[in-house]
């Protein structure tokens, strides 16, 4: 595991950026799998400017989800689905149909997560998968004591990460949903290229547990440590407890 400390989260976003960019000038139709939350913001920013300024061309990127509210109509503002719409597809002049993500609102959601977790290794597999961490060591949707070995699957959020995302739902805990749909940590250790980003003094002990703890299933995110080519990418503040 490579650990990468940058002063902030704006150099983390232009750290990234340029690795995705030079994927993109070797391979132009790479599958990317982006993240939500408030982290990787600053990541797909830089990537816009680069798109912007001609120095990328990512018209013809792939996008996969990592994760999904259940539930939550595709269109609700702050279904996961419509937030890629607005924070990557769009602004990188990338088509829907280049977009793969679990259907958080099918009658069968198993048969949704098993056909998700195909067709991502029907696609050939995710060439870089962009990763946030939860306050307790949650990657995409695998809370503590996920298996290890799990694939894209319902998941229920524990009562903290449903109050850690209750911004995104005006401050209010009851309109979070209770379950996700996730790609499991099994299926997220199949990218070629892992890259997770933390910024925040509310990320240290997470960060920590995650570089320089076991390989444990309490810790989600230690699981990158498994993998050949994993990149965790921290501000000073979140790597205050390295
Ligand atoms: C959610 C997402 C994760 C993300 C986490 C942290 O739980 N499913 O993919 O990493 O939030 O979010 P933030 O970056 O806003 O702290």
């Amino acid at each position: 595991m490579e650990v990468v400390i940058v002063p902030d989260a704006a150099a983390g976003g232009e750290l990234i950026a340029e690795a995705m960019a030079q994927l993109l000038r070797r391979r132009p139709d790479a599958l990317l799998g982006v993240a939500t939350g408030s982290t990787p913001v600053p990541i797909y920013q830089a990537l816009k400017a680069k798109v912007r300024s001609g120095a990328v061309d990512a018209s013809r990127a792939r996008i996969a989800q990592l994760d999904e509210y259940v539930g939550l109509p595709a269109d609700h503002p702050e279904s996961y689905r419509s937030v890629l719409h607005r924070q990557v597809l769009e602004p990188l002049g990338i088509g829907m149909n280049a977009f793969m993500g679990p259907d958080g609102t099918a009658t069968d959601v198993q048969a949704a997560c098993e056909a998700y977790d195909r067709a991502l290794t029907e696609a050939g597999g995710v060439d870089l998968q962009l990763l946030g961490i939860g306050t307790d060591g949650h990657i995409g949707f695998n809370e503590p004591c996920s298996s290890l070995a799990s694939r894209t699957r319902i998941k229920t959020l524990t009562e903290q990460t449903r109050i850690d995302n209750a911004r995104f739902f005006g401050g209010d805990v009851r309109q979070v949903p209770h379950h996700v749909i996730t790609q499991g940590i099994g299926t997220i250790l199949e990218a070629r290229h892992l890259v997770l980003l933390a910024t925040g003094e509310n990320k240290a002990d997470a960060v920590a547990a995650t570089v320089e703890g076991p390989v444990a299933a309490v810790c989600p995110a230690s699981a990158l440590q498994l993998h050949p080519h994993a990149t965790v990418v921290v501000d000073e503040a979140a790597a205050s407890k390295l």
